[in-house]
């Protein structure tokens, strides 16, 4: 299959040296990108700025969400499925300033703008591409990640728990819930977030054997 992947967050500038970012650290998104690979299909891996090494496939870097709303619009159309792992962030500064906005000018406080949802704005181009979500949630988890799959048109939402310590943003193993139409949903117990990435890769070889 031919695998669209996104990782990492995204980085809103304020000025030149300030921006708005998230504690994604591209983590899940790579793990995902690389045992896609591993099983031999053909990634493509859409990321913003990470400190983890970066996984041996073929990427694209960038930075802001109106980066990644571009990258992922114009390389949807060669994909089989695309899996939204991306942090993307939900606001940005309404101004960026060109010049760096010094201390003692001030900065009393900062209007934002919410940015385009990648996932919604895509399904225009739905066709029979398969659609993965994530949903970062602190509270009723499974209720919210089901509206996200209704809302945003997705096959599945693979929901994660960020308020524990050894799951989510920032740790190595991962605890979720993989949520699909018409099936029960599947809790999978602590594991890596490589072995998460499997369960996923497996059932994107599944969704795509029901399309052929
Ligand atoms: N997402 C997206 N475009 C955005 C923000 C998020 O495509 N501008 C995607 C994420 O990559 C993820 C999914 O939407 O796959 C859910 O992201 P999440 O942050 O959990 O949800 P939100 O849509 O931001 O909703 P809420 O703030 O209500 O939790």
């Amino acid at each position: 299959m031919k695998i669209l992947v996104t990782a990492g967050p995204t980085r809103e500038p304020i000025d030149p040296v300030r921006f708005i970012t998230n504690r994604s650290t591209g983590k899940m998104g790579y793990a995902i990108a690389e045992e896609a690979e591993r099983r031999g299909h053909d990634v493509l891996l859409i990321s913003g700025p990470t400190a983890v090494p970066t996984p041996k496939v073929r990427m694209l870097q960038i930075t802001t969400a109106a980066d990644m709303l571009e990258a992922v619009t114009r390389e949807i159309v060669w994909a089989d499925a695309l899996v939204m792992a991306a942090a993307v962030a939900d606001f940005r500064p309404v101004q960026s300033s060109a010049e760096k906005i010094k201390k003692a000018d001030g900065l009393a406080s900062l209007q934002l703008e919410p940015t385009t949802d990648i996932l919604s704005s895509i399904r225009a181009v739905k066709g029979r591409r398969i659609y993965v979500g994530f949903a970062a949630e602190s509270r009723n988890i499974q209720q919210e990640a089901e509206r996200k799959l209704i809302s945003k048109g997705l096959d599945m939402v693979v929901a994660n728990d960020i308020t524990r310590d050894d799951a989510g943003f920032e740790s190595e193993t991962n605890a979720v819930i993989l949520i699909t139409s018409g099936r029960s949903p599947c809790e999978l117990p602590l594991m890596s977030k490589t072995q998460v990435a499997l369960h996923i890769v497996e059932w994107l070889e599944e969704a795509g054997k029901g399309r052929e």
